[in-house]
């Protein structure tokens, strides 16, 4: 076979962190142990039955089966639009403002594309869902990683950015409720992100993609709620985790017109639009009974409680996050991600994420995700409590 040199985007890409946790999953599945994988966020739960209804109607119209508009159909653009207005008390202008995405990952990926020049730079957080970092370096920019630290609650300390920094900046990435670490975001570090960009002429990309998920009445706010951020920012929002729509591939962006329009345009020269019967079920989905979501914060919530519970008694500090249904687990004393991960696989036959794997921040913390029945979670907790840590 003919080995085909890969482009220096890819050659560049950063070495895949889980490769090794990954290699000995498969060890040990192998050797039969009932693996417990807490590993993954991707909800256990089913889509609610209502959004699949709706799509089924809709993929039963031929008027469906045909290329969809780029920057999907006003009807869904409308709903989105007024789903703002419900939820966050937003203005949002459906033909100008909101844009659909083929979930938001495609979106967050394609961003940098429409607004960073080789050279530029973009700040990152880290730890972090690893697109906003990988998609800066396919578009040639340079990231700036902001560490996520616990004595700042897992913000962005931006007073510690350099001036020479934040002038090369053209974009920021941030996202609360947080992907690994659970933290949250009030209004009032929202507004700082404003200013800063304002400041620094910088665009704010805020994935919002976990502001459904919160627990004991908490609710997540929008970065738009703030005064001035639709003039700096964008958001961006899934249906994916809120209505258990992984595998449905559909989210959209918000906010700043001209940020809107850039996507746009780097889109409709990729992709041709989200399957139009998806569409009209996101439209089920987002203007339905949302009682669904709360029936599935209750779900994670119960799971949050007991894991914390136990893990808290295993020797691993964590606290009880309000939002999203990660937990972020300091290691015990004497550890790394990496060994604490191994044991917990080899002993336990339970998968967590190392938390150096999001970004060298999280070393000394294990993420993982509340995606398994109270059974199979009582389970994991009966075998944690024979770990001698
Ligand atoms: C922080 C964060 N943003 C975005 C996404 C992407 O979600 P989707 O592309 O399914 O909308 C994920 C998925 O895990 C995530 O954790």
């Amino acid at each position: 076979m003919t080995y085909f040199e890969e482009a220096e985007r890819l050659k560049k890409l950063p070495p895949y962190l889980f490769k090794e946790i990954d290699r000995k999953k498969s060890e040990v599945r192998a050797r039969g142990v009932d693996i417990i994988d807490l590993g993954v966020g991707d909800p256990d739960l089913p889509t609610p039955r209502h959004i699949i209804e709706a799509l089924k109607r809709a993929a039963d119209d031929p008027a469906h089966h045909r290329y969809p508009s780029y920057s999907g159909m006003m009807v869904f653009k409308e709903a989105v639009a007024e789903w703002y207005r419900v939820r966050f008390g937003v203005k949002l202008d459906p033909g100008t403002e909101v844009v659909s995405l083929i979930g938001s990952k495609e979106g967050i990926a394609h961003f940098p594309l429409a607004f960073i020049n080789p050279g530029d730079v973009a700040l990152v957080p880290t730890p972090a869902y690893p697109v906003y970092h990988i998609a800066t370096l396919f578009a040639g920019g340079e990231p700036y990683f902001m560490p996520l630290l616990s004595e700042n609650r897992f913000l962005p300390d931006l007073d510690a950015i350099p001036e020479s920094v934040a002038a090369r900046a053209k974009l920021m990435f941030i996202n609360y409720p947080n992907n690994p670490t659970s933290a949250i975001a009030e209004p009032d570090f929202f507004r700082r992100v404003v200013a800063f960009a304002e400041k620094n002429e910088i665009i704010v990309c805020h994935d919002a993609a976990y502001t459904e998920m919160a627990f004991d009445g908490y609710q997540p706010p929008s970065f738009l709620q703030v005064e001035g951020a639709k003039a700096v920012g964008i958001e961006f929002h899934s249906l994916s985790k809120t209505y258990n729509m992984t595998g449905w591939r559909i989210g959209f962006a918000v906010g700043n017109r001209s940020a809107i329009e850039g996507l746009g345009g780097i889109k409709s020269n990729i992709d041709s639009g989200v399957f139009e019967a998806v569409q009209k079920a996101g439209i089920a989905a987002i203007l339905g009974d949302q009682s669904c979501v709360h029936e599935m914060n209750q779900v994670y919530s119960e799971r949050r409680d007991m894991m914390v519970e136990a893990l808290n008694s295993a020797g691993f500090k964590v606290e009880a996050p309000k939002a999203t249904f990660y937990l972020w687990i300091k290691v015990p004393d004497g550890y790394n991600s990496a060994q604490i991960a191994t044991r917990l696989l080899e002993e336990t036959g339970i998968v967590v994420t190392p938390g150096n794997g999001f970004g060298e921040p999280g070393e000394g913390y294990i993420r993982i995700a509340l995606t398994q029945t109270k059974e199979r979670l009582a389970e994991a907790i009966a075998r944690l409590q024979g770990l001698d840590l």
